[in-house]
């Protein structure tokens, strides 16, 4: 449980991520490349984080675009970025529970997503049914997901916030969206480096703010919860858990 302000651990553990999930730059241009938008199509992002996504769609296709997340510091970020390389782009950024954002206009966007945050949604069919509902007919939908490897043991869940059900498998992520009609077109699969790039810069972001902050209160709730992550990390999720990109068309 966090007694500091819920945003700031999550602010200084990824400050050095351009992406804020495991997949690597590389790999989400890959999926950049493979979206080919059309000029002006309208994109939704839930849980844009830095924006470093919709911005690379933005630059890429000229596309209309809005984002949505809750933290003012990612979103901030997002906003300084949108301001230096798009400043007179389509671009709305809103701070807000992605839970509550309705569009004016349902079935709208040619592409609506949301990379890693399918709590806000309750998992990964209810993102997938949210982002169903604010797509047209032959859009895209795509999602970012945890998955099950393997089972780690009881001793796991005990000291995990994560519980089992909260996440599928590989083929099961695939499955809840081709039954609720969805086509897959592509996975973009982490790789154990793709894991350990993502995991060990907010050790590294952690020692970074650690020289730069020595007096920082906050400190010793910060390194907790860090530490106790990373052990979490290098017993059982290293091994267990995967994440994929899945990208679907609405058929
Ligand atoms: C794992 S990060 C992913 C960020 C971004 N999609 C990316 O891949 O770089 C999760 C994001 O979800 C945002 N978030 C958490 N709860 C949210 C909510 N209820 N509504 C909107 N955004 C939320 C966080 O602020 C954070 O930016």
């Amino acid at each position: 449980m966090i007694t500091m302000e819920f945003w700031k651990y999550y602010d200084v553990t990824h400050k050095e991520h351009l992406v804020c999930n495991p997949t690597s730059v590389e790999k989400l241009n890959e999926l950049i490349n493979l979206l080919t938008l059309k000029s002006g199509s309208k994109v939704l992002e839930i849980a844009t984080g830095k924006g470093e996504f919709l911005i690379q769609l933005v630059e890429k296709y000229n596309v209309s675009a809005i984002g949505v997340d809750l933290s003012p510091y990612h979103l901030g970020d997002a906003k300084r970025k949108a301001k230096e390389r798009v400043p007179n782009a389509d671009l709305t950024l809103i701070e807000m529970d992605g839970a509550n954002y309705k569009p004016d206009t349902p079935e709208s966007f040619d592409l609506a997503c949301c990379l890693g945050a399918s709590w806000i949604y309750k998992g990964h069919e209810g993102t997938l049914k949210y982002l169903i509902l604010q797509t047209k007919h032959n859009g895209l939908v795509v999602v970012g997901e945890p998955f099950w490897i393997s089972k780690p043991p009881k001793e796991y869940f005990d000291l995990s916030e994560i519980k089992y059900e909260m996440f599928s498998t590989h083929i099961g992520n695939v499955q809840i969206g081709e039954e609720l009609s969805l086509r897959l077109l592509y996975t973009f699969v982490s790789t154990h480096e793709e894991w350990d790039r993502y995991i060990g810069l907010q050790w590294y972001a952690m020692d970074k703010y650690i020289q730069a902050y020595p007096g920082d209160p906050d400190l010793p709730e910060l390194l907790a919860k860090l530490n106790k992550e990373k052990d979490l990390y290098l017993k059982w999720e290293r091994e267990a858990l995967g994440w994929a990109i899945y990208v679907f068309r609405k058929v």
